[in-house]
């Protein structure tokens, strides 16, 4: 019977345990048995805050080292056990950046092919977000937070000095974490599991999304486009209305835009939920005018009407002068999904959008025609819940406040 061991390699806070979760999960939705072996947890578990300090994972402390060592041979043992007990994958979650530890992977577990996955990620903003948020993790609780943040970037460069790319490994696949992409791979040709891996490493996968549009501004209420206006009495009613709606829900990630609208909506939000994340992405500013921004769509069509006859003919690629179009915005809002879906990993977010981009936002889940995406309906007492893994697939339009009159 076919089995295999899946070993996670990269540096720390490239998402290597998200993907492994994933992994695990996408195997196990189609009834294949998958497990984790973590060392980060046996770590903890075996040694506590002695292995939190930078030392231990300074490459010329023999202590650490050995430690290090130590566990990843426990796991290797459990993972083995468990393949041989009837498991079909056994995923081993650990960093595993030098050839050296590799090496000794692959002559240890010979029964079973071993498949390494290798996690990158590139992006700077991402890098350091995931290093914040780890610091906050209960590992750092004895630390201040740059303390914490001190220690955890020392720990990434003993790793940095050691890390050596997959190259000749048997069995590998490199895939950029933040994009959902594979970057280079060396099959494991004959493993009935790699083909489903594959799949796995580059689905989209949003484990809980609500996506919200700023509560009604004076700009919405009189017609006028673009500008930072704050919520009208109604929207700051519409804001409450979500948070008091959402009281129940889970939610550890609240994106906005740069804009006062996207953030007055959110607040409420957040008021109740002191451990949430909140981060504003200029990728989510609302569609810029360029030249119109500020105006009413009635004196653009009075004193501009060449630009009310642009977009009337093709509304989804006509870019405003100086500004944009919809066809322009896809990169940035691809690029903050992008960002925002890491940083949540398996973790429910929000994002407090715009009309146009959250059109956008959702074109990217809808597979809509091109043209249609300017007038996809976004209400602003109504959110977009979706989810989309192997298991589930929601996709849902919810009412939070009944303000028709
Ligand atoms: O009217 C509100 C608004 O968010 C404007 O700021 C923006 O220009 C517009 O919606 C986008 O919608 P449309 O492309 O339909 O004009």
């Amino acid at each position: 019977m076919h089995k295999l061991y899946v070993a996670m390699v990269g540096l720390p806070a490239r998402g290597k345990s998200t993907l492994a979760k994933r992994i695990r999960d996408g195997l196990m939705a189609e009834g294949i048995q998958a497990k984790l072996f973590n060392n980060g947890d046996m770590r903890r578990a075996l040694m506590g805050a002695e292995s939190t300090s930078p030392d231990f994972y300074n490459p010329s402390n023999a202590a650490g080292r050995e430690a290090r060592e130590m566990i990843c041979r426990r796991n290797m043992d459990l993972a083995r056990g468990w393949l041989a007990d009837g498991g079909e994958v056994a995923i081993l979650d650990a960093t595993n950046v030098s050839r050296g530890r590799r090496r000794m992977i692959e002559s240890t577990l010979t029964d079973h092919p071993v498949l390494f996955v290798e996690c990158v990620n590139e992006d700077q903003l991402l890098l350091k977000a995931c290093i914040r948020r780890k610091t906050t993790l209960p590992e750092y609780a004895a630390y201040s937070e740059e303390e914490a943040l001190q220690s955890f970037m020392k720990r990434i460069s003993y790793y940095e000095a050691i890390y050596e790319p997959l190259e000749e490994e048997k069995f590998w696949l490199c895939v950029d974490s933040t994009a959902n992409r594979i970057l280079a791979e060396r099959p494991c040709e004959g493993s009935p599991f790699y083909p489903a891996i594959r799949e796995i490493v580059v689905s989209a996968w949003v484990h809980c999304l609500y996506l919200v549009r700023h509560g009604q501004t004076e700009f919405n209420v009189r017609g006028r486009i673009g500008g930072d206006p704050p919520l009208t009495a109604k929207g700051r009613a519409q804001a409450q209305a979500l948070a008091q709606h959402m009281r129940h829900k889970e939610i550890d990630w609240v994106f906005t835009s740069t804009r006062l609208r996207s953030h007055e909506t959110a607040t409420p939000l957040l008021a109740e939920r002191p451990g949430a994340h909140i981060m504003a992405f200029k990728e989510f500013n609302e569609i810029w005018a360029g030249d119109c921004e500020g105006m009413l769509y009635s004196e653009i069509r009075e004193r501009m009407p060449q630009v009310t006859a642009g977009r009337n003919a093709n509304k989804f690629s006509y870019a405003y002068p100086n500004g944009e179009s919809y066809a322009l915005l896809g990169e940035r809002v691809q690029r903050g999904l992008r960002r925002a879906l890491f940083l949540a990993g398996d973790t429910p977010l929000v994002i407090v959008g715009h009309q146009a981009i959250n059109r956008v936002l959702l074109s990217l889940f809808l597979r809509q025609r091109s043209e249609d995406v300017p007038y996809i309906y976004i209400p602003q007492n109504q959110y977009y819940h979706i989810s989309l893994t192997p298991r589930r697939k929601v996709f849902e339009r919810v009412p939070y406040q009944d303000d028709s009159r």
